[in-house]
């Protein structure tokens, strides 16, 4: 989910001065927000006096998935629950328009080939869209969207009377298929990678941990649900450009020379790669930056401060809490005490300091997934 899907983009005053609805609008919200309209969206239409929509709202009633019902002018004659449940979750605001309920989802001249094209025989009056709803503290839902003209056999008209809006949520399966894919290249790098067992779970389960802290914290508004339940999928990726090194570099025994070091550090730019497919541009970011260190001295960029992602920024305390944690062909395991004092020390230099602060307070969390997911 995209920042322009939570900001209101500008072209939403645009789209609203040409519907003329400005002043209409802001009473209805001024309404919405006193609770007007809290329980009845439907507004009353002589087009419900039509017995085919009476009866088609009627079987939309108890229907769970969002269903509504608009006039030619696009303006909605009846909402079902799940429709207005859906509005309420996602803050869209209480016009009866569609175009201005659903401004946020369209780029300005999207809406007006939507409207443009609910009038077009060429189209069969008809509309699809994929559209993400976003608010900052819910979960992003795609949906299909289809509007499909409705032609009241009472109406001998040449165009449509009144449109069917179906919203079919497609969350799940987007985020199945997606991420399907992506463990399937996961179990395929880990047959490489040396970092055995259960790091990359562990990971998942450190960054998550340690962005639920920053979540409820005013000074990361970036961090919302979504960027929650992101972390905890794709910090485990981090190494999967591995799969593009090769196996006697990656598994060296001894210390790589100049050259092997120099492929080694490519993992992060090979990751990017394979990862730039992914919708959510914080699977690149982890990638590309978990070896950047705070003070510059980080690869492939040595990018500073927070030109360094902030979920790149999670990903690099707690993949390197994990790696001192680990027992390693030229290292003995460290004990938590001494992972979490590599890490204080590192404060301001490897580490972003402020997160350091944070990852302090939650420490024991930490050795908690250490020990309750330790490789066996
Ligand atoms: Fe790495
Ligand atoms: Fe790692």
């Amino acid at each position: 989910m995209s920042d322009r899907e939570i900001e209101e983009p500008l072209e939403e005053l645009e789209v609203l001065e040409e519907l003329e609805e400005i002043e209409e609008i802001e009473e209805l919200e001024a309404a919405a927000e006193s609770g007007e309209f809290e329980e009845s969206s439907t507004h009353e239409s002589p087009l419900l006096s039509s017995t085919f929509l009476r009866d088609l709202a009627r079987s939309y009633e108890k229907n769970p998935a969002p269903l509504a019902i608009m006039d030619r002018e696009l303006d909605f004659i009846y909402q079902n629950p799940g429709f207005r449940l859906l509005a309420r979750d996602y803050r869209y605001n209480s016009s009866s328009s569609f175009p201005a309920i659903f401004t946020r989802c369209f780029a300005a001249d999207e809406l007006r080939k939507i409207t443009a094209d609910l009038m077009d025989p060429a189209t069969s009056y008809t509309w699809k869209a994929t559209i993400s709803h976003k608010t900052m503290d819910t979960p992003v839902k795609v949906t299909h969207l289809l509007v499909q003209p409705l032609w009241p056999v009472e109406e001998a008209s040449r165009s449509p009377t009144a449109y069917s809006v179906l919203l079919d949520d497609v969350t799940a399966e987007n985020r199945e298929s997606l991420r399907g894919t992506f463990s399937s290249l996961l179990e395929a790098s880990k047959l490489k990678d040396n970092d055995t067992g259960l790091h990359i779970e562990r990971v998942n389960l450190y960054s998550a941990l340690l962005t639920q802290r920053l979540y409820l914290d005013p000074r990361w508004p970036e961090v919302d649900v979504d960027f929650v339940e992101d972390i905890g999928f794709l910090a485990a990726m981090h190494d999967v450009g591995k799969i593009g090194t090769r196996d006697d570099v990656l598994n060296k025994a001894g210390p790589l020379s100049a050259s092997e070091w120099d492929e080694m550090k490519e993992h992060t730019i090979n990751g990017a790669y394979i990862l730039s497919s992914y919708p959510n541009p914080m699977a690149k970011q982890i990638a590309l930056s978990h070896h950047e260190w705070w003070n510059g001295s980080g690869y492939p960029y040595t990018l500073v401060g927070a030109d360094i992602p902030l979920a790149a920024r999670i990903v690099t305390i707690a993949d390197v809490y994990d790696a001192l944690r680990m027992k390693r062909s030229y290292k003995a395991a460290f004990t938590h005490e001494d992972s979490m004092t590599e890490i204080a020390e590192g404060k301001g230099i490897h580490f972003d300091a402020e997160l350091v602060d944070v990852f302090l307070t939650i420490e024991a969390g930490f050795e908690e997934i250490f020990e309750t997911n330790a490789d066996r």
